[in-house]
């Protein structure tokens, strides 16, 4: 008997499964090239295609870059590189002293002009919002960096302080809202403009003993691409970084590997991909970026297995978080909260406020 013909026991006839084949091939051939097709327009991005130069929102010329949660990490790499670049340099950040010392730094070293102004996100009033408003409406704004942001360490959400949560929600969400809501309409009415909301890739899926960090930055990624549609004709360009780790001088990662850069590797990606995804293409969030190259390929991965077994990467989530759970072994050890987690960034985080 032939193996596209199969006779039926009880009929005894003969029917043609030809058409089966051809359909279950035509469809795997169809799924592979759409495979091949992903990762071909990923690594196009990722290691060929320049991303939007920064000269398209007025380096050189006298703009602004403003920078939150600047005195260290990723937030003064942020500020360095785009002083480097040419922008004048607006630091926001709560502690004066740092401030004024990081400004100073990079103005000597790249004969820009800076401002320094200090608030603290957690605690910060209606007038202190009030005043950064008036600040940040006295500059020709081209860049705006959100970066500032905070976290707390694995915990049931009933054991997590609600001070801690409170601060979450205030530096995470509220700051970038309120930032952004401030320098939006300058930039809309100048027609240039570039925001950068950093994310974290612990945003793309609910994760427990991380419930309210990991939701304030699902909600930035939402926010982002909602954000960036309505301000799309008016040259505005609004970007979520799904940052994986970056090495800092206090997270507890110190040597770079090629999985966590160096916030200057790091920064240097970003700044050389705007406006491509990257890595998130694929991701179903809208202008979310993972420009580092290894992060790309992460995410890509993570995208097909989400896609794939949506429950499944939640189970192992849980099971790297939780302690005492053993599914932890699927992405890399055991259930220790650093191991593969999200300690470093989030510390990177921490140090950044
Ligand atoms: C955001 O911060 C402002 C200023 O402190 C405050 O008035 C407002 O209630 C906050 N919004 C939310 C949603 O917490
Ligand atoms: C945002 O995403 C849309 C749809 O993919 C794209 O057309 C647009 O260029 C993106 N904007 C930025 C800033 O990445
Ligand atoms: C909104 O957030 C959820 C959770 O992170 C995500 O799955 C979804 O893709 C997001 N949508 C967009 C458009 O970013």
């Amino acid at each position: 008997m032939k193996l596209t013909t199969r006779v039926l026991p009880d009929k005894g006839h003969v029917i043609n499964l030809y058409p089966l084949y051809i359909t279950v091939l035509g469809l795997g051939a169809f799924t592979v090239l759409r495979i091949l097709h992903q990762l071909f327009c990923v690594l196009l991005q990722t290691f060929l295609l320049p991303g939007t130069s920064l000269t398209n929102f007025g380096s050189h010329e006298g703009a602004w870059a403003v920078v939150t949660g600047c005195t260290d990490g990723i937030g003064k790499e942020f500020a360095r590189q785009l002083g480097k670049a040419g922008f004048n340099l607006l630091l926001v950040a709560r502690d004066v002293e740092r401030l004024s010392s990081t400004a100073q730094e990079i103005e000597l070293m790249y004969g820009i002009k800076t401002h320094i102004h200090t608030i603290n996100f957690g605690k910060a009033s209606v007038n202190e919002y009030t005043e950064l408003t008036e600040t940040l409406e006295r500059h020709d704004i081209g860049v705006l960096v959100n970066n500032v942001g905070t976290s707390w360490r694995f915990s049931r959400f009933t054991e997590t302080p609600r001070e801690k949560i409170s601060d979450m929600i205030q530096i995470n969400v509220n700051a970038t809202v309120q930032v952004t809501h401030a320098v939006l309409p300058g930039m809309v009415k100048r027609k240039r403009g570039l925001v950068l909301n950093v994310g974290s890739f612990s945003g793309a899926f609910p994760i427990p003993m991380l419930a309210a960090y990991s939701s304030t930055k699902a909600f930035l990624a939402n926010f982002t691409s909602a954000l960036a549609e309505e301000v799309r004709s008016d040259n505005v360009m609004v970007e979520y970084l799904n940052a994986y780790y970056v090495v800092t001088k206090l997270s507890g990662i110190r040597r770079p590997s090629v999985f966590i850069p160096t916030t200057k590797i790091y920064v240097q990606s970003v700044l050389s991909k705007i406006g491509l995804p990257c890595g998130s293409a694929y991701s179903g969030r809208l202008n979310a970026s993972s420009p580092y190259w290894p992060h790309a390929l992460l995410d890509l991965m993570l995208t097909f297995f989400c896609k794939v077994y949506p429950s499944a990467a939640m189970v192992m989530i849980s099971g790297t978080t939780q302690p005492g759970l053993e599914l932890g072994g699927v992405m890399g050890g055991k259930a220790e909260l650093d191991c593969w987690c999200l300690t470093p960034e989030i510390k990177t985080h921490n140090e950044m406020q």
